[in-house]
């Protein structure tokens, strides 16, 4: 019997809500329109959507506010919508750990939100998302997701991007005068990502959106929610991007998916992508902390989209495979820790030696210059030809552990 089909290997594979598992209404309720065709599936209703990702195994749902009640709705609209969910929720036990707002699907959005070149526009964007997060407290969702998919451009000479940015600052400035004054307990996460549906995206990237932040009035309240396939569609490695998140206390969400290469965006199940990239960000994720323990403690939320050729079976199957994909990577991720020969080659490798710092406690610089060992008497000729790290071998230890190899 192989580890996958033993009793315990089973029970670990079953996704459960402590696992934190939480998906977008928009992901398993994407209807397959797209830029070439028509829907291949009917709308799903929240409070299906609920009551199946709940018998599944997953704890949360998200939603943008007109994936629940369409742009427009009446007040009594809306109402009737966030009831029907908050019933879900309750008979489920079910949670909305994340909202965000659409300010990309509408015509009046189509030069951004709160970047239009449109003064009117900007300020109609703010009041849809201090709506918005009216709802997200009233629902105790935690975190605060900020996309902006159209603030961006695709002609250099139609956007001023300082000023831009500047009026970016200006929305993230008031969003988080207006969360204080409420006294809620919401944080936000920009969630960068560089084309598409702009040509080009502003805060493309992980890093742009962190030196963003600390220009911002209250940069303690916002943090990033760095999407697998977004790194992925820059040719980034989405590991870099997370890790440099974790390293300022920025991690304040993720979006995991799966894209293959620097193409559109492909919202792929996660781990149907780039696999290895998809078992060191679970691994990261899971035993990355500063103690050896997970480095990331929040949902583990899957913005992915059933592919256009399922039906309805093969959306929840979808959905099943993201938990799955997750629970298997977490698996062979300890696994691979728990190898005595990966500890070997971890050693050899001299992995954690990179965590001691390069000066001794209180060594100055001077003391450096008058350190001899460190550059009159160091030999770097012997590292020709000799002191390899290990590197291949160690990777081939974690592939083979991610195959089931070992
Ligand atoms: C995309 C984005 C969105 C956001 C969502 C939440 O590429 O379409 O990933 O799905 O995650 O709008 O803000
Ligand atoms: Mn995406
Ligand atoms: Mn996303």
């Amino acid at each position: 019997m192989s580890v996958l089909e033993s009793p315990s290997a089973r029970s670990e594979l079953t996704p459960h809500p402590s696992d934190r598992f939480s998906f977008g209404l928009w992901t398993v309720g994407w209807t397959g329109g797209d830029q070439f065709g028509v829907a291949t599936r009917p709308r799903l209703d929240a409070v299906e959507a609920v009551e199946r990702l709940s018998a599944l195994g997953a704890y949360g749902l998200t939603f943008h506010d007109d994936d629940l009640f369409a742009f427009g709705s009446s007040n009594d609209q809306r109402r009737r919508e966030i009831g029907r969910l908050t019933r879900a929720l309750e008979s489920t036990g079910m949670a909305v750990p994340m909202v965000t707002t659409n300010l990309f699907s509408h015509p009046v959005f189509k030069d951004g939100g709160f970047t239009s070149n449109d003064r009117a526009v900007r300020r109609f964007a703010l009041r849809k998302v201090l709506r918005n997060i009216d709802l997200a407290a009233e629902l105790g969702a935690k975190t605060f997701v900020l996309w902006g998919g159209r603030e961006g451009s695709e002609y250099d000479s139609a956007k001023d991007v300082r000023a831009a940015l500047a009026r970016y600052r200006e929305a993230l400035d008031l969003l988080c005068d207006y969360v204080t004054d409420q006294g809620v307990a919401l944080r936000f996460a920009i969630e960068p990502k560089p084309n598409e549906p702009r040509g080009d995206i502003l805060l493309p990237t992980v890093g742009h959106a962190l030196a963003f932040i600390e220009t911002l009035a209250r940069p303690e309240m916002v943090g990033v929610n760095p999407e697998t396939g977004h790194e992925q569609m820059a040719g980034l490695n989405v590991l870099h991007g997370v890790s440099q998140a974790m390293d300022r206390g920025k991690l304040f969400h993720i979006d995991l998916n799966g894209q293959r290469g620097i193409k559109f965006d492909q919202d792929l199940v996660f781990g149907h992508g780039d696999l290895i990239n998809a078992f060191a960000l679970v691994d990261l994720l899971e035993n990355g902390g500063d103690a050896g323990g997970p480095g990331y403690t929040g949902p583990r939320h899957f913005d992915y989209k059933p592919s256009r050729t399922e039906d309805a079976a093969g959306v929840w199957a979808s959905a099943a495979a993201n938990m799955r994909m997750y629970l298997l990577l977490k698996q062979r991720a300890a696994a691979f820790r728990a190898d005595p020969e990966v500890a070997d080659a971890v050693a050899a490798a001299r992995i954690a030696e990179l965590r001691e710092a390069t000066l001794d406690p209180g060594e100055s610089y001077r003391d450096l210059l008058a350190d001899r060992s460190a550059f009159e008497d160091f030999d770097p000729e012997t590292y020709f030809g000799a002191k390899g790290f290990g590197f291949v071998r160690l990777n081939q230890l974690a592939v083979e552990h991610l195959m089931g190899a070992r």
